[in-house]
């Protein structure tokens, strides 16, 4: 038997990946730009074991269903091709954090898996090359690999500045514990479908992507996170306009928080996922003044605060007889 035990933590994209390039190998059709969160984690241990039949994963302490299951096979089936391996693997994958539901736990999930499998089959692949095994699961999971401010651009993730570079934190209003309702995946396969404005988000998304880089390698909090409210609003409006909506009416009250916190001259922006939480951009030396606020708003159940954090690592390595 050979195990290993990874952790990693999800990210928020600043400037936002939706939509595929056509072919196979999950390639976003657009540049992104997130940032790591320290403080959550998804903690994944994979052992290949010779005494069992079939790939059995077990999340948050309940064996997952068989979808789930196989998109996991997927992956260890391309390490097990790498590393001449037939044998099945036992995953187990716990998140400290709403699983599936715009909290991107499929960016860490598939990132600590990939992390953890490849180390389990005896691979010494360095960072890059897991995370392109990871991107091909979930592409968001790329750049968990990665700390700090990470960029996706076609195939290739790579960290564009340390979590240090703007003081930035996040504040994530959970608005429900239960699971979303169309998968970041379905979503923009229609959204490239029946959106009347996906080619608009094509041509806009590009354009935010660099400028925010631009603003973020300048340490340009404020234009950074403006930057990265107007890529969420126009991914967003291209979904919605193919009848994709991720947004629910605490999302919405939430958003005129931070918007009339705005107007009131408070560095305070919004970014959303797929999901209906919404997250908060704010410097460090804001969450005193915009935190309160968020707390008040009908429908946010709780805030969880983040800043950024450290790429995947792994825990734990052994082989066993
Ligand atoms: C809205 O990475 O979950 O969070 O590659 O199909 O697994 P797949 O999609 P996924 O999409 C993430 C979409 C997003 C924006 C982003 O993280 O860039």
């Amino acid at each position: 038997m050979r195990s290993a035990i990874a952790i990693a933590h999800p990210n928020i994209a600043l400037s936002k990946y939706w939509g595929k390039r056509a072919g196979v190998g999950n390639v976003p059709a657009v540049p992104s730009l997130s940032v790591t969160l320290a403080g959550l984690s998804t903690r994944t241990e994979v052992t290949f074991d010779d005494e069992i039949s079939a790939d059995a994963l077990t999340l948050n302490g309940h064996a997952a269903s068989a979808t789930v299951t196989a998109r996991a096979s997927e992956l260890l089936d391309r390490v097990r091709a790498a590393a001449g391996l037939s044998t099945r693997a036992r995953v187990v994958s716990t998140n400290d954090f709403p699983t599936a539901s715009g909290l991107a736990s499929s960016a860490s999930g598939f990132a600590a898996l990939a992390l953890a499998a490849v180390r389990a089959a005896g691979l010494d692949w360095d960072a890059p090359r897991v995370a392109a095994l990871a991107r091909q699961s979930s592409a968001s999971a790329a750049r968990s690999l990665f700390g700090g401010f990470v960029e996706l651009d076609g195939e290739i993730a790579r960290p564009v500045a340390g979590p240090d570079r703007i003081d930035l934190r996040v504040l994530v209003c959970v608005t429900t514990e239960g699971e979303k309702s169309i998968s970041s995946r379905d979503g923009m396969s229609e959204t490239a479908r029946k959106s009347p404005y996906y080619a608009a988000w094509l041509e806009a998304a590009p354009r935010i992507h660099f400028a925010l880089k631009e603003a973020l390698l300048a340490s340009d909090l404020a234009r950074a996170c403006e930057l990265a409210e107007e890529s969420a609003l126009a991914m967003h409006a291209s979904a919605f306009a193919a009848n994709v909506i991720y947004v629910s009416g605490a999302t919405l009250a939430a958003l005129a928080t931070v918007r009339s916190l705005r107007a009131s001259g408070v560095g305070a922006w919004a970014t959303m996922d797929a999901g209906p939480h919404l997250k908060c951009l704010v410097a460090a030396a804001d969450v005193d003044r915009v935190k309160p606020a968020l707390e008040k708003t009908e429908g946010v159940l709780r805030i969880i605060e983040a800043r950024p954090g450290e790429g995947a690592r792994v825990l734990g390595q052994g082989a066993e007889a």
